[in-house]
């Protein structure tokens, strides 16, 4: 390690330790500690994810670093401190309620902060830096990985307080992609440490692009993809509040689905079913893909829900697919 990222690692640790003790023992911190725990997030949680919180003051962070020894100008590019205008340098993530990214070994090398009374934006990450690409490693992989690979099973959340709720409830092989698509370094990432990997994005419009996206990328790589979808634009840190950590379990990772039950559901948006000419579209739609799957008895078992959803022949939807398979080769 360089001397620049020894001290970005130490500035982090120090920083993650000081918001950390903020939230749990000083009255300065009690804001942040009531909104978590409105949230339901209990102390052992708060404790294990090292959560914390910036005070709400211009210069407390510089201060205290400045004290430690470290360099304005490294701790303004790792996005710790802002320069103004005027040129002074202020606290970044005053008054927000911290979640340390912690890399593969554990050490914090970015913060996520969120505002709590519906300051924009929701989230203030730490910068891209060479210590942190987003796209290069997933919210609490560390911590995941051992119960990533004893159940050889992935489940996968847009965000911070998903991972931290399921943990906390006893689902413990989850991870986060903090809110972006998911990239193929993330993917063969998952790749090597479990053979499922369940995508569970919420339950909105963009969450359920997203599924589509991860889950194409995540099958072409090799992972055994299932979606696990949840109701009435939920996502899983509000369904988990609501129902609970079983609940989820059975009624959401559970129950969740194929790529092709889920792609002959998500295809659905772009016809309306009950014209004639959408229907058959949709038909031929659905049939190139159920093409390409490569065991037999899974076409014939897709078919088969086709076959008695329109109405047509078992005959006359496997004969097109063959069609398909020939122009495949
Ligand atoms: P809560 O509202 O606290 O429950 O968070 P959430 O995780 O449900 O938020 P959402 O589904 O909107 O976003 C999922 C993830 O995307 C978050 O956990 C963040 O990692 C990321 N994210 C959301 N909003 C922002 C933002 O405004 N800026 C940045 N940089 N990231 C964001
Ligand atoms: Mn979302
Ligand atoms: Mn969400
Ligand atoms: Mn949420
Ligand atoms: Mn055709």
């Amino acid at each position: 390690l360089s001397k620049e990222s020894q001290q970005v690692l130490s500035a982090h640790e120090w920083l993650t330790k000081l918001y950390h003790h903020l939230i749990r023992y000083t009255k300065d911190g009690k804001v942040g500690l009531d909104y978590l725990q409105e949230r339901g997030i209990t102390n052992e949680a708060i404790d294990t994810f090292q959560l914390g919180y910036a005070p709400n003051t211009k210069d407390f962070t510089a201060t205290f670093l400045q004290k430690k020894g470290f360099h304005q100008q490294m701790l303004v590019k790792y996005g710790v401190l802002t320069r103004g205008q005027d040129d002074s340098v202020t606290d970044r993530f005053r008054g927000r309620v911290i979640f340390p990214i912690r890399n593969h070994l554990g050490r914090t090398v970015a913060f996520g902060a969120r505002a709590m009374e519906g300051q924009e934006p929701k989230y203030l990450n730490s910068p891209e830096s060479d210590m942190f690409q987003k796209g290069k490693m997933l919210y609490n992989f560390d911590l995941a990985k051992k119960y990533i690979r004893k159940q050889n099973e992935v489940v996968v959340f847009e965000g911070y307080m998903d991972v931290i709720t399921a943990f906390q409830s006893g689902v413990q092989n989850v991870v986060a992609t903090m809110g972006t698509a998911i990239t193929e370094v993330q993917a063969k990432l998952l790749r090597r440490y479990a053979e499922t990997v369940v995508i569970c994005y919420d339950g909105d419009n963009a969450g359920v692009e997203a599924t589509y996206k991860a889950a194409k990328l995540l099958e072409e790589i090799g992972c055994q993809v299932k979606i696990a979808s949840l109701k009435d634009n939920l996502d899983p840190d509000s369904y988990i509040n609501r129902f609970g950590g079983e609940a989820f379990k059975r009624e959401v990772i559970g129950a969740s689905k194929t790529f092709m039950s889920f792609y002959m559901q998500y295809l659905k948006k772009d016809f309306n079913l009950s014209l004639e000419g959408d229907r058959l579209q949709y038909l031929e739609e659905v049939l190139k893909e159920i093409a390409n799957l490569d065991s037999s008895v899974e076409r014939e078992f897709y078919v088969k829900e086709l076959s008695t959803e329109y109405n047509i022949s078992m005959e006359s939807l496997l004969g097109e697919i063959e069609q398909h398979r020939q122009k495949l080769g």
